[in-house]
């Protein structure tokens, strides 16, 4: 059934996917979801393939995830990091992946600085590429397990209110989330200063708003962004103090949200800062919930794409 809907070799961002591509990812990642549920289970539907995790910024959700997924799928899969690989001697990217799919990898997972390095390797090499993250560009495998997490608790999306806070301009998850929301067809708000979100964003399809109150009234889901200091060269608002003063989400703000709605957020989490410890730890809070329902996303994108490249 999904082949009818699914034909892609890699996953790159959820802009160019179309709602049947992705519905299709979410039902299949429900059949696994399934599966994980039976402690200890495993499948060999990729029994013999080789996945190699090429992480050139840290991570640990992503990673881990992908390596439980590959494992439970039985495929072998080898996790390599920047600072242990010889991109430290002067490699290229390309040439680290040409070695890696010389080695024998089947699927390349990959996460880089670069927006673009995930297009560019599958422009590059011949197996699937899977985008781990590229720079402030996309995070698809994040976006989808957010989606996934959204559909088990509120059903279908289309019409629900997500608003995402936080350092939008530097975000790849809410670049992915945008996409994936709005083909789902909920309505997607972009919250938070004026110099993290700016109105540009609404050219995307976006609500933007730099009002707190009305970014969580109405909202179903609220989804927390950390700042991302490490993609920023100067600041963007005076202090870190400051911005959680009037965008951080407290007990305080908490009665601005509706009794039903929903708290995620990607990771890591930055405690006190965008979210204190109350909210993030409560029982409207997604956050560990989407951790889990990574690894059963992953095994779909796995299997998806490693065997719609084995048929072509
Ligand atoms: N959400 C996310 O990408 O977390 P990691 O950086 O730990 O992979």
């Amino acid at each position: 059934m999904e082949m009818k809907s699914w034909s892609r070799k890699s996953l790159l961002g959820l802009e160019d996917m179309n709602r049947e591509e992705i519905i299709c990812l979410l039902d299949k990642a429900k059949e696994f979801q399934k599966v994980l549920s039976q402690k200890g289970s495993v499948l060999d539907l990729l029994k013999g393939k080789r996945i190699i995790n090429l992480f050139m910024e840290p991570s640990t959700r992503t990673r881990v995830a992908f390596e439980v997924a590959a494992k439970t799928l039985s495929a072998d899969i080898i996790s390599i990091a920047e600072s242990s690989s010889s991109l430290t001697k002067g490699e290229t990217l390309r040439d680290t992946a040409l070695n890696i799919q010389a080695l024998g990898a089947d699927a390349i997972v990959i996460r880089h600085s670069s927006p673009g390095s995930a297009l560019f390797l599958s422009k590059t090499i011949d197996v699937p590429i899977i985008n781990a993250g590229d720079g402030a560009h996309e995070h698809p495998s994040q976006a989808l397990l957010d989606i996934f997490t959204l559909r088990e608790n509120l059903g279908a999306l289309d019409g629900k209110k997500i608003t995402i806070l936080g350092d939008i301009l530097f975000s790849r998850v809410a670049r992915s989330n945008l996409w994936g929301l709005k083909k789902l067809g909920a309505s997607v708000t972009f919250a938070g200063p004026s110099t993290l979100v700016p109105e540009g964003f609404e050219k995307l399809g976006a609500k933007v708003t730099h009002n707190l109150h009305r970014a969580l009234e109405n909202a179903d889901a609220v989804m927390l962004l950390r700042i991302q200091h490490e993609r920023q060269s100067s600041s963007h608002f005076p202090s870190l103090s400051e911005y959680t003063k009037i965008f951080g989400l407290s007990s305080n703000q908490e009665k601005i949200l509706a009794n039903k709605t929903l708290i995620l957020h990607p990771g890591p989490i930055n405690r006190g800062v965008e979210i204190d410890s109350t909210l993030a730890d409560c029982s409207r809070s997604l956050i560990l919930e989407q951790v889990s329902n990574g690894v059963a996303v992953r095994m779909a994108i796995l299997y998806l794409c490693c065997t719609s490249f084995d048929k072509k």
